[in-house]
């Protein structure tokens, strides 16, 4: 796994500072160029993030720059020039001043470029780390901390990242929400002032405000075209993306763990790694982003990203905590007539002296409940074998609950704050355990260690996290530390998936934070797939699915039909679009295939097997939004196309209905023009025609310029069509 040690202990070279030579750095990919200057004497200066340069345009950029452009490489509080700044501390004998010169440039043979700077008057030293991908286009950097002073210092902001914006009409796009509402995307233009997005939940950095941002730097943000920068936090803590915009002329960009309201204490000879930050630019518009971040999501920065991903029957939304092994199994045997692969047991299978029956009690305590299971979990994997599915189960394991067994015995080993009383979350009795702990963060790594031994069948695992940090305090960390809590536990936490997947690369383990309220990168490298939102209406779920695209490949989506009339909004929407547009994503279900009528199970059986034909193409295709649902057009769509534009798919809904109204022709993107491709329609309600063109062929560049007229007669109208190259062509 590619996360550094996190508790490395670092021998600091020398805290002399010897002034460096001046040095051009350049950090480069395949189309972008990342450049920075150390000069002799000087601190660390930034000069340029943007496409490619030629040697020329590079020198000049290099000897020639607007001295009111270039700015700190990484700005420290105190000797800079007073301007928004990254990082601020306060040394061992209580100076709050930081003052960075460049020490040392070390280049890699991947192009990685590390940094050293060192305090010109203590042993204090920041690294400043990039990694480019270089065929991703995507420059990963971070600092990392470390001193050797007489006692702790104390960090008051350490931001991982600093990048400088020439003003003029910038805009930023971000995603804003709440739980089942996820991921809604907000588009302003940068004003001067500040402008911060942040999250204080302490668990769940996601539910409302998300850890990326793009930034576009020719005006309104447009899909296709125009230069746009995207950041991405890899970090599941409580996280800070800034813009502070002071004087004229830059916006000042920061990004990084959000350090208020407590400072770190940073003991001597440790290493504070600071969270990754991706960043990427395309002349292409978001949707040049996006492609970048979801090929280099596919790279492996989302785990086992080149498997396939199961079609799966989650219990959730069918019988809720209300397990009976008897409809249970009804479940599967369905599941598996309709060509499902994968059965997961969601939550409500577990406790015994403090049964699961309400989502008040037992979390910790991992044991089968017979009265609901009879046949234990093993008993369920043999019926899910037995119907050719592989099994899943759900877990919480960074949690408890007052009540139950693991509490009663370790009731030190949750978060809480001295001489407080608890807070509790969900239920009224949820409490999250503590990470900082190693007992707890092995008890945690046996969890999962004894589950997958005592049940070899289990293949997926979905690891759910519902509740806030609420008690700011541990018993572990000592009186001085105690301000370290949010960051340390993050780090706890890496460390156990760390040790989950060392011994466990191969079972598929969702990403689920009470819907979507988890996924980032600092955590989707241990995790197959995520949990988009508890909003399962499929209406909903087109701006949800929109906004986490910004970001992440729809293949790592978990999208399910679930029941219409929706258990979350009431909307009552057609089989065919629930189908549509949960088939954008990794596919599942989350009702009950009993209560589906005899015509809606032929459309899902149907759907569900081409569903399996498109899926190695939807694994790795590239993403083409097309129509957004936040637009003004009525209609949402998107394609998917393969690399070398061989077959594409195209999906397109009707998000507004009204008599009469102007459905807008569906113009693809990415094809080639000068191919032929034939037009298929998929997902044909049963006893439908096929709508036009479907059967027609067409040139790429007829597909890209005039586009599919296609019928949308009524409300929640929606439509497949499969776009192949005509063989030979
Ligand atoms: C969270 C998840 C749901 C479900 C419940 C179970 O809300 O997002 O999908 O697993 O927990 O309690």
């Amino acid at each position: 796994m590619r996360h550094p040690a996190v508790f490395a202990v670092l021998l600091l070279a020398s805290s002399a500072v010897s002034v460096a030579r001046a040095e051009d750095i350049a950090v480069e990919t395949d189309n972008t160029l990342m450049l920075l200057k150390s000069v002799p004497g000087d601190t660390l200066k930034f000069v340029y993030y943007g496409p490619r340069l030629s040697d020329v345009d590079r020198r000049a950029m290099l000897d020639d720059h607007d001295p009111e452009l270039v700015n700190y490489g990484y700005p420290v509080f105190g000797t800079t020039d007073g301007a928004p700044y990254a990082m601020q501390a306060s040394h061992a004998d209580g100076n709050q001043t930081l003052d960075l010169a460049v020490t040392a440039v070390r280049r890699g043979p991947d192009g990685s470029v590390d940094i050293d700077m060192h305090d010109r008057k203590y042993p204090f030293k920041v690294c400043l780390r990039y990694v480019p991908d270089r065929a991703n286009d995507i420059i990963e950097t971070w600092a990392e901390v470390s001193h050797s002073e007489d006692g702790p210092v104390r960090l008051h902001r350490f931001d991982s990242s600093f990048l400088p914006l020439e003003q003029g009409d910038v805009w930023v796009s971000r995603m804003h929400g709440d739980w089942a509402s996820e991921a809604f995307l907000l588009e302003e233009p940068l004003r001067p002032g500040l402008l911060q997005i942040k999250t204080t939940d302490g668990v769940r950095n996601s539910h409302y405000a998300r850890p990326e941002v793009m930034i576009s730097l020719d005006g309104r943000p447009r899909e296709d075209s125009g230069r746009v920068i995207g950041a991405a936090l890899e970090w599941s803590g409580n996280f800070s993306l800034r813009f502070d915009t002071e004087s004229r002329r830059v916006h000042r960009f920061f990004a990084g763990a959000l350090a208020e309201p407590s400072h770190y204490t940073l003991a001597p000879d440790s290493v504070m790694v600071l969270p990754r930050v991706a960043y990427t630019f395309s002349s292409g518009g978001k949707g040049g982003v996006s492609r970048n971040f979801h090929r280099w999501a596919r790279a492996g920065h989302v785990h086992g990203c080149d498997k396939p991903r199961d079609i799966l029957l989650n219990s959730w939304e069918g019988v809720y905590l209300d397990i009976k092994e008897p409809v249970i199994e009804k479940m599967m045997a369905d599941w598996a007539d309709l060509g499902g692969e994968l059965f997961v047991l969601d939550d409500g299978w577990f406790g015994v002296k403090y049964p699961r029956d309400v989502d008040n009690s037992s979390l910790g305590d991992w044991r089968t409940d017979t009265r609901k299971l009879p046949h234990g979990i093993d008993g369920l994997i043999r019926k899910a074998r037995g119907r050719g599915l592989r099994f899943g189960l759900w877990i919480e394991p960074e949690f408890t609950n007052d009540p139950s067994e693991l509490f009663e015995a370790h009731p030190d080993w949750v978060l809480r704050a001295a001489g407080r009383p608890l807070r509790y979350g969900r239920g009224g009795t949820q409490l999250l355990l503590d990470m900082t702990n190693p007992a707890v963060r092995s008890f945690a790594v046996n969890l999962v260690d004894s589950l997958l031994t005592a049940h070899p069948g289990i293949d997926y695992l979905k690891w759910d996290c519902n509740t806030f940090m609420l008690n700011y305090g541990s018993t572990y960390l000592a009186d001085d530390r105690q301000t370290n809590v949010q960051f340390d536990y993050h780090r706890g936490l890496l460390d156990v998936l760390e040790r989950v997947r060392a011994k466990y690369p191969d079972v598929v383990i969702q990403n689920c934070g009470g819907g979507g309220g988890r996924y980032n990168y600092g955590l989707m490298p241990y995790f197959d797939e995520f949990w988009v939102s508890d909003n399962t209406d499929a209406w909903q779920r087109l701006f949800i699915q929109w906004g986490a695209s910004m970001f992440y490949p729809p293949s790592v989506m978990g999208q399910h039909v679930s029941a219409s009339p929706s258990h979350q909004t009431g909307r009552v929407v057609p089989m065919k679009f629930r189908f549509d547009v949960a088939m954008t994503g990794r596919l599942g279900l989350e009702m009950l295939p009993s209560a589906m009528s005899g015509e809606e199970r032929d459309f899902a059986r149907a759907a569900i097997a081409t569903y399996k034909e498109l899926r190695p193409l939807m694994s790795s295709a590239d993403l083409y939004r097309l129509h957004s649902p936040y637009g003004d057009s009525g209609v949402a769509s998107l394609s998917y196309v393969a690399p070398g534009a061989a077959d594409a798919v195209l999906f397109a809904y009707k998000v507004r209905h009204r008599q009469n109204m102007v459905i807008p022709r569906f113009r693809l993107a990415g094809l080639d023009r000068d191919a032929l491709y034939s037009v298929t329609e998929l997902n044909v309600w049963p006893g439908s025609k096929p709508r036009k063109p479907h059967g027609s062929v067409r040139s790429g560049a007829w597909l890209m310029d005039t586009g599919l007229r296609i019928d949308m007669p009524s409300e929640y109208s929606s439509a497949v069509f499969r776009i192949s190259r005509v063989a030979g062509e």
